[in-house]
């Protein structure tokens, strides 16, 4: 189980394959194209040094350490050889729905399967495969080096084997988990999209300005950050196709996605990752 695929190199995969590299892990780190996977190694040599940087007395690592044991790919092929595999592509069932029959199909009959997931059903990821005992979701929080605990979800068919085998993974990069069974969404995502989702009908009804919603968050409730920033931090893109996902899943109005967060992610502003969202970001990555 040395070896582990990391599969999507966006916010989480980028995190994954860190967290998994600093904890002596080999990682093959795939996505769609060369581009972006050297943007994503970039990106993990700077936040491996800012760490190091500001770690001081704690725990720091050497980027280029790090870096060396991260392997990239443009071809799903080279994670044939993982016993284990985290997935963290496009919140998209048209997009997931094409990677599992592959990953069965090059995969060996015992490999594990980690599907990290906003909202949809672990259960039906599972279908796609002949390996449903073998499929677990493991819902990373972003950004993933930094935070101790999981969501692991159980779908109908995950055997208790394979909750085990990932719980040592999830312990060796230092972190716990949660336990709880499949639906969409899941207990956080259930709960949160509809905060932010809320939180948006609130700057689009000009009740109150971006920085104000979140304000009243966190002086008046003490959260550590406010449901826009959490937002753009997440990528608006991502908060609006997992409300598509839920709204889809539970036929239910609650998670009709507002039109503002429709208008911002059709005009690229999905927020940290681009730049631009309910705030400003700068970069010299992006
Ligand atoms: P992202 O949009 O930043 O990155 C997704 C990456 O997947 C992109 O780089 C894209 O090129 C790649 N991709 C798309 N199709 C692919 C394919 N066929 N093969 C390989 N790579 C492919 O999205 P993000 O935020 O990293 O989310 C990834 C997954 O993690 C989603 O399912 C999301 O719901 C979930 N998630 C996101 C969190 C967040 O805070 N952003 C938190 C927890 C889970």
């Amino acid at each position: 189980m040395d070896k582990v695929g990391v599969i999507g190199a966006g916010v989480m995969g980028i995190g994954v394959a860190q967290n998994l590299a600093q904890s002596g892990f080999y990682v093959k780190l795939v996505d769609l194209n060369e581009e972006i996977l050297e943007k994503a190694k970039r990106e993990i040599y700077d936040h491996v040094r800012f760490h190091q940087f500001y770690s001081q007395d704690k725990e720091s690592f050497d980027p280029s350490e790090v870096l060396s044991r991260i392997e990239t790919d443009v071809d799903l092929e080279v994670v044939s050889d993982c016993e284990f595999i985290v997935e963290n592509a496009t919140e998209k069932w048209d997009v997931k729905e094409k990677i599992y029959p592959r990953l069965d199909n090059i995969c060996s009959e015992s490999a594990i399967f980690a599907v990290n997931t906003s909202c949809i059903s672990i259960t039906k990821i599972g279908a796609l495969t002949n390996r449903p005992d073998r499929i677990l979701g493991i819902h990373f929080m972003n950004p993933v080096p930094l935070k101790p605990t999981v969501e692991a979800i159980r779908g109908v068919y995950t055997s208790d084997e394979t909750i085990e085998q990932a719980g040592s993974i999830l312990s060796r990069m230092g972190k716990k988990y949660i336990l709880v069974n499949d639906m969409p969404g899941f207990v956080s995502n259930r709960v949160l999209m509809l905060t932010i989702n809320e939180a948006i009908w609130l700057v689009q009804d000009q009740v109150a300005k971006p920085e104000d919603v979140d304000a009243i968050f966190k002086e008046c409730f003490g959260h550590a950050s406010g449901p826009l920033e959490t937002g753009d931090l997440i990528g608006l893109d991502t908060i609006l196709y997992s409300l598509e996902v839920l709204y889809e899943s539970y036929q239910d109005p609650k998670f009709r996605a507002c039109p503002l967060l429709r208008q911002m992610v059709a005009a690229g502003k999905n927020g940290r990752k681009s730049g631009q969202g309910f705030y400003t970001y700068y970069s010299h990555n992006s």
